[in-house]
């Protein structure tokens, strides 16, 4: 069977990519991700943060002459469980050392400024292709500057602008769903020079304990009813843009990554399927995968790829027409009695 896909201009020996979080942390892991199929590895996000941290620490110890490392190290702060610029260049190293697949550097900021020229620093250790994940939570209130639509949207260009003109490999853009016009966005950022979009990033959700009085923030695992926002965006996105396609959020059987590619993406990421079952369920996805070819007299994933983009993508299903009767519908089948 032809798993052979080909996603911002990189030929991967399968359409399964093993997204940005703690699987993809370790050499080790990429390793054994490699091993089990996965077409392409995302690392875990460098932080503009965290770039900017150790460039104000680099200033202050040529300021005061200090070039131990054990001393320099004192001025960082705390890192927790998250790797430092030196440590993500040597990471990247070791990684693309130890997999024989494409390594993709991902890039976490909301600004445009200099710490945009770490893609280069990355370009260089051997990545493949940079992700760019702007986590922009517009809106902050009371805030003096309430920042409109446009220019939260324009926060997004300009850090790819900024990026695309540090490196010469390829730089893809990680999207959330929480657009006005997500199309019309989708569409600029292609136009200036995306080579891929990532449909989508799951915004931290903070949540309140009535119980323990308490504030909690971080990330749960997702389900598969959570792929259907992005797979109903890359239908309608399909063949609408020069640059690929990628699918991430609620990947857990091999059945998730078959209707990815029916909706039309060009690959398909997977995390938290990676981190419940283990690097090894990336082979049980592709088998299921090869399964599904099969039974389905594919002999390759040009064959159907974005087969059912063109249906689900119109008016017809997902416009005014198609909620219309989809609430008809659901009115006769759940109304009481
Ligand atoms: C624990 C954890 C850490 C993550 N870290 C990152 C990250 O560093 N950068 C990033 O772009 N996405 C990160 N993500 C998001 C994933 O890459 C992925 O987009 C998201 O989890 C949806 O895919 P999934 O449903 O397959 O988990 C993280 C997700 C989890 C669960």
């Amino acid at each position: 069977m032809n798993l052979a896909a080909s996603y911002l201009g990189l030929d991967l020996p399968s359409p399964l990519v093993a997204s940005a979080g703690p699987m993809t942390q370790t050499a080790d892991r990429v390793k054994r991700l490699a091993e089990a199929g996965v077409g392409a590895i995302v690392l875990p996000s460098l932080f503009e943060e965290q770039i900017r941290a150790e460039a104000d620490r680099d200033e202050r110890l040529a300021e005061v002459g200090i070039d131990s490392f054990g001393e320099a190290t004192s001025y960082l702060p705390d890192p927790g469980a998250s790797l430092w610029p030196r440590q993500y260049l040597s990471l990247i190293e070791r990684a693309v050392a130890a997999a024989a697949v494409p390594v993709i550097a991902s890039l976490n900021g909301s600004t445009a400024g200099g710490w945009t020229d770490y893609a280069r620093a990355m370009q260089d250790a051997g990545a493949a292709a940079i992700e760019l994940n702007v986590y922009y939570l517009s809106g902050d209130l009371p805030s003096p500057s309430l920042v409109s639509g446009r220019d939260a949207e324009q926060r997004y260009i300009d850090v790819l602008t900024a990026v695309k003109a540090a490196v010469s490999i390829p730089v893809a853009v990680k999207l959330s769903p929480y657009f006005s016009s997500l199309g019309e966005m989708a569409l600029r950022l292609d136009r200036a020079g995306a080579d891929g979009l990532i449909l989508f990033n799951r915004f931290m959700q903070t949540d309140i304990d009535p119980a323990t009085l308490t504030i909690s923030t971080g990330f749960k695992l997702s389900s598969p009813a959570e792929a259907t926002l992005p797979r109903s965006w890359i239908a309608r996105l399909r063949g609408q843009l020069g640059g690929s396609l990628a699918a991430s959020t609620g990947v857990e059987t091999a059945d998730d990554v078959a209707a990815y590619l029916l909706a039309g993406a060009d690959v398909v990421m997977t995390t938290s399927a990676l981190l419940r079952h283990g690097p090894g369920h990336a082979t049980a996805l592709l088998d299921g995968l090869t399964a599904w070819m099969r039974g389905k007299e594919f002999g390759s994933l040009a064959e159907f790829r974005g087969m059912l983009a063109a249906a689900v993508g119109t008016q017809e299903a997902y416009g005014r027409r198609g909620y219309l009767s989809a609430v008809e519908r659901a009115t006769q089948a759940y109304a009481p009695g």
